[in-house]
């Protein structure tokens, strides 16, 4: 029997498609299909599939072409499986000329002619297309427009800021079509909005935005006080938009992969988790070191060890304490906040004037998790035990700062037409807020 193998996405399976198959499926006797796994599609940076796995296998099998079915997972799985199965031919698209000649050592190689005009990005692109407006140009909106280039199907097309004359300038730097003087205008011309401004200010606009049928994407802390969140959440379902916390943490696959692994019993009991996160900030006049901005350590940084211990200790705290560490100024530099459960416990740590190691530790009964720094920008972390033999070692891609991977789930959100993303829903939400708001006993040190 000729067996020819060839692989693909199959993203909104099209005519291409399903021509490929066809030209494929002549070569041999048995096709072998092999499927992008999902995870496998975002390691390699295709942040934009927009079908989950078991949508595309059951469109590749309802063509009636595929005698077998597999996914692929992994770079050189091709190598692997075309010896296993005992393939003869590899079959792919012209797109893709000469990129595996290198299979040649295994089987044949054949590039086939791909179809004209048409595309799973071209499709994805008409499905629907989300003109997203920024409120705020600052650090992280700078950083958040170059990231915004690797997601597919969105584009900033407009900023709002306070000084008409600094949005100007940041648009005309980075070629974003328009810079608005009126909110209303603004918000008329985008879909969604992505809120980049000092902390005290997330609340009056996210409120408007929603108000006005606008998905929001926030910054953290998305408010200082559990009713404004309680509000918005509120908002974002009547209207039926996406309300979305920037944390990018939430949204990143080894982040992800960590959290159930440790739930997984692989470490036995979780009782107790330790995260740091600490960013020196040496210019005491920026925003960070600003009362009036809502500024100091904690509200600036806890929200990352905080959600380390939502997603994996959960949010019945029943206990905690809360202390914040000052110098001369009135923010805090350094901020400890212990959480008791009624089986674990939790010591978070975050410091812009006071250094610490940014390490990430869950502690079981059978073994712990390591993840060093920045475990919150998450691409390895080891399970560990007494035998050191057992370890196991777990790296993911992460690409770009992050941002990518909080944006796209935000685009998804928007098309799956959910208000909430499991990653980080509204509970999650109202927890972050909870222990940012916190009452706490300051520390004088100076
Ligand atoms: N293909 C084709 N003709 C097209 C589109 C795709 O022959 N018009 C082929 C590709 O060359 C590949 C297979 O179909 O062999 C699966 O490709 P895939 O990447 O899933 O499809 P695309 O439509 O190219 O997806 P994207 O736009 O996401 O890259």
């Amino acid at each position: 029997m000729k067996k020819i193998i060839t692989y693909g996405t199959f993203d909104i399976l099209h005519n291409g498609h399903i021509a490929l198959l066809k030209r494929a499926k002549k070569l041999g006797d048995h096709l072998i299909v092999g499927v992008t796994g999902e995870e496998y599609d975002k390691n390699r940076g295709k942040l934009n599939v927009s079908q989950s796995l078991h949508e595309r296998i059951k469109n590749v099998e309802k063509t009636g072409l595929a005698d077998q079915i597999i996914i692929e997972e992994y770079d050189g799985q091709k190598v692997v499986d075309i010896q296993k199965y005992g393939v003869e031919t590899f079959a792919i698209g012209s797109d893709w000329e000469g990129k595996f000649d290198y299979l040649q050592e295994y089987c044949k190689v054949k590039y086939l002619p791909r179809t004209k005009g048409i595309s799973s990005t071209h499709l994805r692109n008409n499905l629907s297309f989300v003109k997203l407006g920024m409120i705020g140009y600052g650090k992280i909106a700078k950083r958040f427009l170059i990231e915004s280039k690797f997601v597919s199907n969105t584009e900033i097309i407009a900023v709002y800021g306070k000084n008409y004359k600094s949005s100007k300038k940041f648009i005309d730097k980075n070629e974003i079509k328009y810079a608005e003087k009126n909110f209303n205008k603004f918000l008329e011309n985008v879909d969604a909005v992505y809120i980049a401004t000092p902390h005290d200010s997330h609340y009056e606009y996210a409120k408007l935005c929603l108000i006005a049928g606008k998905h929001v994407l926030c910054e953290k802390p998305m408010t200082l006080s559990l009713n404004e969140t309680k509000d918005l959440i509120r908002l974002a379902k009547k209207n039926n938009v996406v309300l979305m916390e920037a944390v990018k943490t939430a949204y990143i696959d080894g982040f992800s992969k960590m959290v159930s692994l440790s739930k997984s019993g692989i470490i036995g009991d979780i009782v107790h988790l330790d995260a740091s996160f600490t960013k020196f900030i040496s210019n005491k006049n920026s925003r960070e070191y600003d009362i009036q901005m809502s500024g100091g350590s904690h509200n600036e940084l806890m929200t990352y060890p905080l959600i380390a211990a939502c997603k994996i200790l959960g949010h019945d705290v029943i206990n905690y304490k809360n202390l914040r560490y000052y110098l001369k100024s009135d923010v805090d530099i350094f901020s400890k906040l212990e959480l008791e459960y009624k089986k674990s416990t939790a010591n978070l740590y975050v410091g812009i004037g006071a250094k610490k190691e940014g390490d990430l530790v869950i502690t079981g009964t059978k073994g712990y998790i390591y993840c060093h720094a920045p475990w919150w920008k998450t691409s390895q972390f080891e399970i560990k035990f007494e035998d050191s033999k057992k370890n196991i070692k777990h790296k993911h891609n992460f690409l770009g700062d992050g941002l990518r991977y909080e944006l796209a789930e935000f685009i998804s959100c928007i098309n799956a037409k959910s208000s909430f993303s499991f990653r980080l829903n509204d509970l999650d939400m109202l927890f972050l807020t909870k222990f940012i708001n916190s009452d706490y006993k300051s520390i004088k040190l100076g």
